[in-house]
């Protein structure tokens, strides 16, 4: 099969197609046929220093996933050959989503929306589970609550405004003045252009922070949130600032949970929730869509199309 590796940690250019065995599905596994592989900043961050990942033999980036079971191991009931699946498998241990097939625990994937493409639901998982995870399963948001989502467009900014609105929370997001039509429309009650305004003096009683910037905007963050209020920090525990008041401040990973697969796919289902995809390339142009997105400017997500 065709698959994405890194040769040596470094830059876009040290992502080649190599051809490698197809894997074969263990005891609880299965495998599955990629058609649609999404890509994330983490997927650009590893390949350029291996970071925290449990890395293979062969370091092959990539999670988001959307596919056919080809076939499944032992034990596994949940799924049969034919079904149309996505997820995020093995999340953080190589799964090598940038390929033509990849092996999965099958509790790591769920049915594929039925409404969406293969590139449409390979944009979801890594970016959408973020989101539900941080508002719900983290800082349980309530209706009526005020979250604040920082790069309101990007990947995981543009699904936190839209399960945050399902929530029943009033929205704030961040975003250059260019994207606020789009943040709006995904249920946005106000967007802050951050390049003129500073968010804090706009801003208060926040009960939620979902920060995927860290750094100052994280430290700045803190001033808007309520007391009791939550800030979770997507970048790295780096940029978690020290808690001032009563407020609470974390970083928070992300897990390949199928239940919020499911969850997230049952708020496509009913027209809550869909992604935004800006760039969809070959997978042998994975080092373009690398060179993409590393620019931080990406609106949604980009997506690698594989089969
Ligand atoms: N901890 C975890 O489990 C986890 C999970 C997922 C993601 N992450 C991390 O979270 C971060 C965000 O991920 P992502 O996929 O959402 O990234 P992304 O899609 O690359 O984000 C791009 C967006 O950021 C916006 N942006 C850049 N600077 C901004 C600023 N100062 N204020 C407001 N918006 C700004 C850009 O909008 P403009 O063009 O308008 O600037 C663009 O739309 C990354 O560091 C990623 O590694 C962590």
């Amino acid at each position: 099969m065709r698959a994405v590796v890194v040769n040596q940690w470094g830059g876009p250019e040290t992502l080649t197609v190599a051809e490698l065995d197809r894997p074969a599905p263990g005891l609880g596994e299965v495998l599955v046929r990629v058609h649609a592989a999404g890509v994330n900043p983490v997927d650009w961050k590893t390949r350029a220093t291996g970071g925290l990942i449990e890395w293979g033999a062969v370091p092959a980036v990539g999670w988001d996933v959307s596919g056919t079971v080809e076939a499944v191991g032992p034990g596994v009931t949940v799924f049969r050959p034919g079904d149309e699946v996505f997820g995020m498998p093995l999340f953080p241990r190589q799964a090598g989503g940038y390929a033509e097939y990849v092996v999965a625990p099958a509790r790591h994937l769920a049915p594929k929306p039925e409404s969406l493409t293969h590139v449409e639901a390979a944009a979801l998982p890594l970016a959408a589970l973020t989101a539900w995870q941080a508002l719900v399963d983290t800082a349980g948001v309530q209706p009526g609550q005020r979250v604040l989502v920082h790069a309101a467009a990007g990947g995981v900014g543009h699904f936190a405004v839209q399960i945050a609105k399902a929530l029943g929370a009033y929205v704030i997001g961040t975003a250059s003045a260019g994207k606020h039509d789009l943040v709006r429309s995904l249920g946005a009650d106000e967007v802050v252009d951050y390049r003129t305004v500073r968010f804090e003096d706009v801003v208060s009683d926040v009960d939620v922070v979902l920060d995927g910037l860290g750094g100052e905007t994280a430290e700045r963050s803190l001033k808007v949130l309520r007391p009791g209020g939550r800030l979770i920090v997507l970048p790295g525990p780096d940029d978690v600032p020290a808690e001032t008041g009563a407020v609470r401040a974390e970083w928070m990973l992300v897990d390949p949970d199928h239940l919020g697969l499911r969850e997230i796919a049952a708020l496509v289902g009913r027209g809550a929730l869909k992604p935004v995809v800006e760039a969809v390339l070959p997978l042998a142009e994975a080092a373009k869509a690398h060179e993409l997105g590393e620019q931080g400017r990406t609106t949604g997500k980009i997506v690698l199309s594989v089969a």
